[in-house]
């Protein structure tokens, strides 16, 4: 016990004596690394694509960085037989065009589809629900906001972008209870108090792998989910709202469906 005691003074003393302070004769103290053969076991990198830090000593760490890494950047493995394909038509006002063709926002190649998640299929949800973990994580946003689409309640869907056998895109929506619209002030991300527009559907999550950026997926997908998620309704633009938007976000809704408000500030749709 004595000896314990002893020890304790000392180390509270070498806690409490500040390092700034210059003491003659005072021992130094270096943190030192554990080091095992002459390897540095704990030397960790950072993945200037994916953003993940990790050691590149470890088996594990290895295998689970190459996983995140391409899931990040190329999208998940998506098996053919996963979800139901859906079809987007361009006209979305009037179904009586003589004509119709596809603007380039909803050109699909032949090399991709979209395709809606269904809730009693559990591979094609559990793929979805691992793709959203990483979404969740990269949008610092919460993990326990999937049961609308994943479960069968009628409160909205889950489409998946498939190309060349990957999910490279997703997004949750969700049909909307009353009260829930806000206006969003574009440029300082003001959430206006006092105004409750009635908004239809809501963007919970949108994303697209970084590979597959800025070529119109995310459109394609939000276009297809207006058509798609309540049956047998096709939902203007103008009642499709944005939870939270990021800066990504916040750039493809002002393109998408801001409005000008009489004072002149840009207004984004959203919802809380
Ligand atoms: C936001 C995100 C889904 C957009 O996907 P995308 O497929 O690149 O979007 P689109 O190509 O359909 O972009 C549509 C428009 O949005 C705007 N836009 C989208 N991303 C932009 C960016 N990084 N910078 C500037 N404008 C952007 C552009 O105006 C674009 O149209 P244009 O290229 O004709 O000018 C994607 O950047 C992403 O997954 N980001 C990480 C997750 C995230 O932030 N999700 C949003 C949560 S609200
Ligand atoms: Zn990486």
């Amino acid at each position: 016990m004595g000896i314990e005691k002893n020890e304790q003074k000392r180390v509270t003393k070498i806690i409490r004596s500040s390092p700034s302070k210059k003491v003659a004769n005072k021992p130094k103290y270096v943190q030192s690394k554990l080091v095992i053969g002459s390897k540095d076991v704990n030397k960790l990198i950072k993945c200037t694509k994916c953003g993940m830090t990790y050691s590149n000593q470890s088996n594990t760490d290895t295998l689970a960085h190459t996983k995140f890494h391409d899931l990040h950047l190329k999208g998940r493995k998506w098996s053919n037989n996963w979800g139901q394909d859906v079809h987007i038509t361009s006209d979305l006002t009037a179904g009586l065009s003589v004509t119709p063709s596809l603007s380039q926002d909803d050109y699909i190649p032949d090399t991709a589809k979209i395709v809606m998640v269904r809730p009693n299929h559990t591979a094609e949800v559990n793929a979805t629900l691992e793709i959203m973990t990483m979404v969740n994580n990269e949008l610092s946003a919460p993990h326990d906001e999937n049961s609308f689409w994943s479960k069968n309640k009628n409160a909205g869907k889950a489409f998946v972008y498939v190309k060349n056998g990957r999910a490279v895109g997703v997004i949750t929506m969700e049909i909307l209870e009353k009260n829930r619209g806000r206006w969003m002030i574009y440029k300082n991300k003001a959430i206006i108090q006092k105004a409750r527009p009635q908004f239809i559907l809501g963007i919970s999550r949108i994303w697209v792998c970084k590979s597959e950026r800025l070529q119109g997926i995310a459109t394609k997908l939000v276009n297809a989910a207006r058509q798609n998620t309540i049956f047998g309704e096709v939902v203007d633009k103008r009642f499709v709202s944005w939870s939270q938007p990021s800066d990504n976000g916040g750039k493809m809704a002002l393109k998408y469906n801001s409005v000008k408000h009489g004072s002149g500030e840009i207004l984004i749709p959203c919802y809380i």
